[in-house]
């Protein structure tokens, strides 16, 4: 059975590093507080060697990032061995604000395959910008999976997390979230895209998750009718109540 995943994007967020280690311990606290969840907190690059490097607990390092080369003269870049060696264990690849300054997809899949070769999970995330009554959408969302995962095998898609994000639903609020109905349609449609690709029993295997203004308030039901195994939570986990709540609630559905 798929495990329940809930992952804290928090972006370039906090400002400074006594908020950031507050958060961090709050964060710490929900992940420890519902262990039939794995959580995991996806900080800013400045603050991971210091975060990182205390008592684990049950608390997943993620990253918002990765470069898609290991090693080399890449001014600015971070690595996954560096990410790995500070016990990094997921990474958010392909987020629409990283393909809005240029990320294609070809750089998209060089970095999930760099990601799996040093045992980092990543988190692909895939969503259209607008829809369209003609369903061009579906097309396009069909050609970023199909090009992101360029050259990853049937082995390696059942190590890697799909986020669903339909931009127009990102930062907004809970109530502009997309609706159980139509993420159950989209879910369906991605494991059909994923079919075609692995087979049936492969893509049956694959974590599918939500994200666009995932908040407390309609986790449940999007979790429930939308058919998802967990969420990618950006603003909502800049707050430990909201957080701890969206946690508490992906715990609770089955
Ligand atoms: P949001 O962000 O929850 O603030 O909509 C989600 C994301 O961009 O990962």
């Amino acid at each position: 059975m798929i495990k329940k995943i809930v992952i804290a994007n928090w972006k370039m967020n906090p400002n400074g590093r006594l908020e950031a280690k507050r958060l961090f311990a709050q964060t710490k606290k929900i992940a420890s507080s519902f262990p039939k969840v794995n959580v995991v907190v996806a900080v800013p690059f400045v603050y991971q060697s210091e975060l990182f490097s205390g008592k684990k607990g049950k608390l997943l390092y993620g990253s918002q990032d990765l470069f898609s080369e290991e090693k080399g003269s890449f001014t600015g870049e971070v690595s996954a061995i560096q990410l790995k060696d500070i016990f990094v264990k997921y990474a958010i690849v392909g987020h629409s604000e990283r393909r809005a300054l240029g990320e294609s997809d070809e750089i998209v899949a060089k970095k999930i395959r760099t990601a799996l070769r040093n045992n980092i999970t990543p988190i692909l995330c895939v969503g259209e910008r607008e829809r369209d009554d003609h369903g061009s959408y579906l097309e396009f969302l069909k050609n970023e999976i199909r090009k992101s995962l360029t050259n990853i095998s049937k082995t390696e898609i059942k190590k890697i997390i799909i986020a669903y994000e339909p931009i127009w639903a990102i930062g907004k609020r809970g109530k502009d979230a997309m609706s159980p109905p139509k993420l159950h349609e989209m879910v369906i449609f991605f494991r059909k895209v994923l079919t075609d690709m692995y087979g049936r029993d492969n893509a049956d295997r694959v974590t599918i998750i939500y994200g666009g203004s995932a908040e407390s308030s309609n986790v449940g039901e999007l979790m429930r009718g939308g058919e998802v195994s967990g969420f990618l939570v950006g603003h909502a986990s800049l707050s430990s109540r909201d957080f701890g709540e969206i946690v508490r609630i992906v715990s609770g559905n089955r």
